[in-house]
């Protein structure tokens, strides 16, 4: 049943979806060790500093314009023969800066990667440019400037991803301002790590049509209320909940709790590796715990085409697709 669902992933970050089997490759590549961050077959982290840690390690392996489009390219081409008609990635200039490729040089690379995965599958993608809130507000501007200059038609958005506990939120609102301006879509990870007070400072100070995560906006009823009054969307990533130990089972989680009470949601893998996650999992997660149907986590597709970073004609495609 879910191998039949069509699927659409708003939220994973791009270097966050490079598997440990081709990180290795990169590393030989490099002559790297990954010892820190990969044993075996799998990444090794113990908590979000670590798994920041791995996944820096990871983005420094992907140095040339061949390397990000091999990677979109194979975890397009891997989620498009899980179903997958649509996905957004996260893109940072601030991890290609770091392993040395210009920011656009890296957004030439990752679109063809895209290209090369909607040829051979149908897959269509945009990207969203992230700031990283821990490098604090003057990367996180200098990242909402970049895309602001709209350096490529595939870039659709601007989010901040990194630790969200870090800094105020008000911090960074001109970044945002900056990319809204641009008319840019906006989302803004909050309501993960940090509590529902996060949720509501991101919708007060950035006023996002989506949010990374927001699960956490359960602890607090009225934001909840707000939340389906206001018709935000949340990017839920219930593998990555779990692997971050934000809920103990998916009993606990409050995606259905969420979805019960009006508010907007969607699934999506974020790290899928790191999670021990794919899209499809994500989808099974929800199904498994919450007895959904076919037609339901359809719903769920339709929800994230509909809040989709997209132009009008491809959207119309996308949902013709559901029909
Ligand atoms: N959360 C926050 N920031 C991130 C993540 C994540 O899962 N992955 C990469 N940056
Ligand atoms: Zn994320």
């Amino acid at each position: 049943m879910i191998a039949d669902v069509k699927k659409a992933e708003l939220h994973c970050h791009i270097e966050g979806a490079a598997s440990p089997e081709l990180v290795k490759a990169q590393a030989v590549k490099y002559g790297a060790d990954v010892s820190s961050f990969i044993a075996g077959d799998g990444y090794v982290w113990s908590d979000f500093t670590e798994f920041l840690h791995a996944y820096d390690g990871a983005a420094a392996l992907f140095r040339s314009e061949e390397d990000y489009a091999a990677l979109a390219q194979s975890y397009l081409e891997g989620i498009a023969a899980e179903n997958a008609i649509y996905a957004e990635i996260f893109v940072s200039p601030d991890h290609a800066l770091a392993a040395g490729l210009s920011p656009e040089t890296y957004f030439n690379g990752l679109a063809s990667g895209i290209g090369a995965a909607r040829a051979s599958s149908g897959i269509e993608c945009r990207m969203i440019v992230v700031g990283i809130r821990h490098l604090g507000a003057e990367k996180v501007e200098a990242a909402a400037r970049i895309a602001a200059d709209r350096p490529h038609p595939l870039i659709t958005g601007f989010g901040m991803a990194g630790e969200e506990r870090f800094g105020r939120v008000s911090d960074f609102a001109r970044a945002f301002d900056i990319a809204r301006d641009a008319g840019l879509g906006i989302t803004i990870h909050a309501g993960e790590l940090d509590g529902a007070d996060s949720v509501r400072n991101a919708l007060d100070h950035v006023r996002p049509s989506r949010i990374g995560h927001g699960v956490r906006a359960i602890e607090d009823p009225d934001l909840v209320q707000r939340l389906a009054e206001e018709g935000v969307v949340l990017e839920v990533c219930p593998g990555s909940n779990l692997a971050l130990q934000v809920f103990p089972d998916m009993a606990t989680h409050p995606f259905d709790r969420l979805h019960r009470a009006g508010v907007k949601v969607t699934l999506s893998s974020d790290d899928p590796p790191h999670f021990h996650s794919s899209i499809a999992h994500e989808y099974k997660l929800a199904a498994d715990a919450w007895g959904y149907d076919a037609a339901k986590l359809t719903g769920f597709t339709r929800t994230a085409i509909e809040a989709a970073f997209v132009d009008e004609p491809t959207r119309a495609i996308l949902l013709g697709q559901l029909a």
